[in-house]
């Protein structure tokens, strides 16, 4: 069998149960730990001098391949071109995207550099398979470098409409560059329709549909598959560790201080892209015209810092500061505070037993590629005993989870109603939506994931148009 190679920007942290820095690092870990394989990536280290090098070291099944990023790669292709363009970007903010031509060339640089590196670690029959919009040139880096393996490629956030796409001002390069792989995944069916769309009226190319499995796109002179893979959890072992964590400390200091108030629970990175902001308002409006509910429920929110040297993500730190500590002036007693907002990471045995004592999870970005905290919430509920999930539309995971109260994370009146809807739902309705919930995140676990995925990638290879393709590149 193939060895796989993940490549990905940001890999988990290589001491297994250490807080994990964001969806991606989470999926992967979970996926790749079963198959074993290579983790290549960016080891988290800035260097202020000298040249990196790469460490290899071996968990479990797993080696981690990471290397550090000089000072200048790290502003240009890190803290620039990748999140000061693409993310707001891929995030529908063109408002706060800032571009900058250097910024573009240093992604494009670092993307060559880093495949480099990879290349001699590499194996003739080895699968690659790429994640995330730090390295949308990787394949490109690869093929010029002689790699002739398969080479797939994976997008944890949403891919843009068109018409958003086209205010980062190399999105040509960008697209065509992603035809280099020979298949690309996207987390739903809007994204792959959004892909597909650039394609036929930005790139005159051409999608074919009419075969079962993956989308065939032909463009920029290649052929290449295009398909929607879900990203999801493992959730009986979160149950796991949900139920393992029951009495343990964490629970029982939340359960203490609560004092028989229900919680309503949210846990993102502090970005903008969460719609935190609007999540506050939310809570403050059901306080505001269902006062019953005062003194009677609290909102823990954990917002562990993320990119904090970029400005706007020190602005919405701000910004929530200021909200939290507005509601809860507003509404506090000597007794009760009705915000819990704590901006630091915690483990995720720890996060899934909190979760379980959530009585509602409450998840609204204004645009995710999944979120997997959705998921996870759902997975770490009591059976007999379920929270409610309230979840942006917005969001991927809305694709699958329609078991939960379903909302536009802008409407603030609208969530308002459905915490309130949460908070008294029957216990016969909150079954029902788990036992529908719970039922589609087995039938789609991380492994069913990472398999359709690979499935679909070793089908391409060996294809007489991949032949073609390694000709059209010459
Ligand atoms: C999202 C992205 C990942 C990223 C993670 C954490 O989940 O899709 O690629 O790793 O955020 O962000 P960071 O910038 O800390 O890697």
């Amino acid at each position: 069998m193939s060895r796989l190679i993940i490549v990905s920007n940001r890999v988990a942290p290589i001491s297994e149960g250490g807080p994990a820095a964001g969806g991606l690092a989470v999926g992967v870990y979970d996926a790749l730990k079963e198959t074993g394989g290579m983790w290549f990536g960016w080891s988290g280290d800035v260097l202020g001098s000298g040249q990196p090098e790469i460490r290899l070291e071996e968990r479990g099944p797993v080696t981690f391949a990471t290397v550090g990023l000089v000072r200048r790669d790290y502003d240009q292709y890190y803290r620039g071109f990748s999140n000061a363009t693409l993310w707001p970007a891929f995030h529908y903010r063109p408002d706060l995207l800032q571009f900058d031509r250097h910024d573009f060339e240093g992604y494009c640089r670092v993307n060559t550099w880093l495949a480099q590196q990879l290349v001699p670690l590499l194996r003739d029959d080895d699968v690659i398979w790429v994640h995330d919009y730090h390295l949308i040139p990787f394949a490109q880096a690869l093929r010029t470098a002689g790699v002739k393996n398969r080479i797939g490629f994976f997008l944890h956030i949403p891919f843009p409409a068109p018409q958003v796409l086209l205010a980062v001002p190399p999105h040509r390069a960008l697209v065509e560059a992603l035809c280099s792989f020979d298949l690309l995944g996207f987390q739903t069916k809007p994204d792959l329709r959004a892909f597909c769309d650039y394609i036929v009226n930005e790139a005159s190319g051409s999608v074919d549909t009419s075969a079962q499995g993956p989308s065939i796109v032909h463009a920029f002179g290649r052929t290449l598959r295009a398909a929607a893979y879900p990203i999801g959890v493992y959730p009986d072992e979160i149950a796991e560790l949900a139920k393992a964590g029951e009495h343990d400390k964490p629970v029982r200091t939340i359960e203490a201080t609560l004092h028989a108030r229900k919680l309503i629970m949210s846990v993102d990175r502090l970005d903008y892209s969460k719609g935190l902001v609007e999540r506050f308002r939310a809570f403050e409006r059901l306080l505001e015209h269902a006062p019953a509910y005062r003194d009677k429920v609290s909102f823990l929110q954990i917002a562990p810092p993320t990119r904090s040297d970029l400005h706007a993500y020190q602005e919405i730190r701000l910004q929530l500061e200021g909200e939290s500590g507005r509601i809860n002036g507003r509404f506090a007693e000597l007794d009760w505070t009705p915000i819990r907002y704590i901006h630091r990471q915690y483990e995720r045995p720890v996060l899934a037993a909190l979760f379980r004592t959530a009585h509602v999870g409450y998840v609204t970005p204004l645009r995710d590629g999944m979120n997997l905290v959705a998921k996870e919430y759902v997975s770490a509920q009591d059976p007999e005993d379920p929270g409610v999930l309230v979840l942006s539309r917005f969001a991927g995971a809305a694709h699958e989870l329609t078991g939960a109260l379903i909302v536009n994370p802008v409407d603030v009146d609208g969530m308002a109603d459905a915490l309130g809807t949460a908070l008294s739902m029957p216990l016969a309705e909150r079954k029902a939506r788990y036992e529908d919930m719970i039922a589609q995140l087995r039938e789609n676990n991380v492994s069913v994931w990472r398999d359709n995925f690979m499935r679909d990638l070793q089908q391409v290879s060996g294809d007489e148009e991949r032949v073609a393709n390694e000709a059209a590149t010459g």
